[in-house]
């Protein structure tokens, strides 16, 4: 049975109506599928079942400890990208052995806790974070596993500010300077040369982008080999789309085949850091509708959650699909459904046809991935609850935030 799903006119996460999860803990809440989780993760792992390789989930897709917690059950490795995502994942007890440091901008506290932990490896992006992770791995004492993390040059066809293998984009290496890179890498005394590294982008629905990448990144590894370099792994970072209306998807065994075949004799492990695939369609966002308006015939549905619980529609103009969580009969009218915060770019979906009313539930799907991650205090709006469903149990992993919580970091002016 879906996870997510309608029966006999009402939504269900599970084997439970989202009505009595939104009465439970009131609007918005993001709620998640433990199942939904569950497959899409062991869809990924086993589609490299017959390979060494190893699933770092991506931290920054969803970072709730309890979704944490339960990949770190089924196995899962983490790609972190903070001192504060390696505090998460260290909290629900995952080995640090299974841990990748990926980033642009990484701090010396961090790396230095990082150290400290053992994580797996670093993804280094450029010649000064070689240099810095060198001495700080000395002051240290310890030596710090590294891959570069190299820049392809592959346009990944998807929105321009998720799209990170271009020349032009901030991230990596490029291919031309990596060899030079590694030769340093491997004179110094407190890095040792673990992998190699690449993510060309998020929310990638061809596979021809990832082939590219991967033919530029295999070449690269054969010469750093004949370089004398031992590297014993390939991460090939994430990056899967997923559908949130009807984009075409990137069936995970197709791609687990190309990139095997691709790989062809070379004894390299393969690390990859999937996050929108494992959780994205897993989550949704209820919400009430507060007030419906109607202004000189535009249709208005403005409901309890904003731009401040999910920012995806107002940051990339992305499409999710928003349906009642109660099924009605009647016409349905098409609305802009939007939050209460002052500013126009609020909106969660336009021209949407809906028959809702005021008070009714509303569903914002696909909602697991980028989601409350990315909510913030905008309008000093408290962030939304989230609650996990397991058949047909129900827990609340992050309680609503009150103005207390809000208020608590903050004084009055004293001077
Ligand atoms: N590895 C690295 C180094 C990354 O930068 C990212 C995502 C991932 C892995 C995971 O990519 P995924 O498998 O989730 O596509 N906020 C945007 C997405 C930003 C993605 C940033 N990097 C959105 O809501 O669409």
């Amino acid at each position: 049975m879906e996870p997510i799903r309608y029966q006999a006119g009402e939504l269900y996460m599970e084997g439970v109506p989202v009505s009595r999860i939104a009465e439970q803990f009131g609007t918005p809440t993001y709620l998640y599928s433990r199942q939904a989780i569950e497959s899409a993760y062991h869809r990924f792992a086993n589609a490299f079942s017959g390979r060494p390789a190893m699933v770092c989930y991506a931290v920054k897709a969803n970072s709730n400890l309890a979704v944490l917690d339960l990949l770190a059950r089924l196995g899962a490795g983490f790609d972190i990208v903070s001192g504060g995502e390696l505090e998460r994942v260290l909290a629900v007890g995952a080995p640090a052995a299974r841990i990748v440091f990926s980033g642009v901008g990484k701090q010396t506290h961090e790396i230095a806790r990082a150290l400290e932990a053992g994580i797996a490896c670093f993804n280094l992006e450029s010649a000064s974070e070689l240099e810095h992770i060198n001495r700080i791995a000395g002051e240290c004492q310890k030596v710090a596993p590294i891959s570069i993390r190299v820049n392809p040059n592959v346009d990944a066809r998807t929105h321009p500010y998720i799209s990170t293998g271009l020349k032009e984009n901030k991230f990596g290496v490029p291919v031309t300077g990596a060899r030079a890179l590694y030769r340093t890498a491997a004179k110094m005394d407190h890095v040792e040369v673990a992998g190699i590294d690449c993510h060309i982008g998020s929310q990638i629905t061809s596979l021809a982008p990832f082939l590219d990448a991967i033919e530029a990144i295999l070449e690269l590894v054969d010469e750093l080999t004949r370089d004398g370099h031992n590297l014993r792994h390939i991460d090939l970072g994430g990056g899967i789309g997923v559908r949130y209306r009807d984009e075409p998807l990137v069936d995970i065994n197709e791609y687990a085949g190309a990139v095997i075949q691709a790989m062809g004799r070379r004894p390299q492990e393969l690390w990859f850091e999937p996050g929108r695939y494992i959780v994205a369609n897993a989550g949704l966002l209820v919400a009430r509708v507060i007030t419906i308006k109607d202004n000189e015939g535009k249709h208005f549905a403005v409901i309890d959650a904003a731009m401040n619980d999910l920012i995806r529609p107002a940051l990339y103009g992305a499409w999710q699909d928003v349906t009642p969580v109660v099924q009605r009969a009647g016409e349905s009218v098409v609305y802009d459904v939007v939050g209460p915060v002052c500013e126009t770019g609020d909106f969660l979906a336009k021209s949407r046809p809906l028959c809702i009313a005021e008070d009714d539930l509303v569903a914002i799907h696909d909602a697991g991935a980028y989601g409350f991650v990315m909510s913030s205090n905008y309008n000093s709006r408290g962030r939304a609850a989230e609650v996990i469903v397991s058949g047909d149990e129900i827990q609340c992993v992050r309680a609503r935030e009150t103005i207390e919580d809000q208020l608590r970091l903050e004084q009055k002016f004293k001077l």
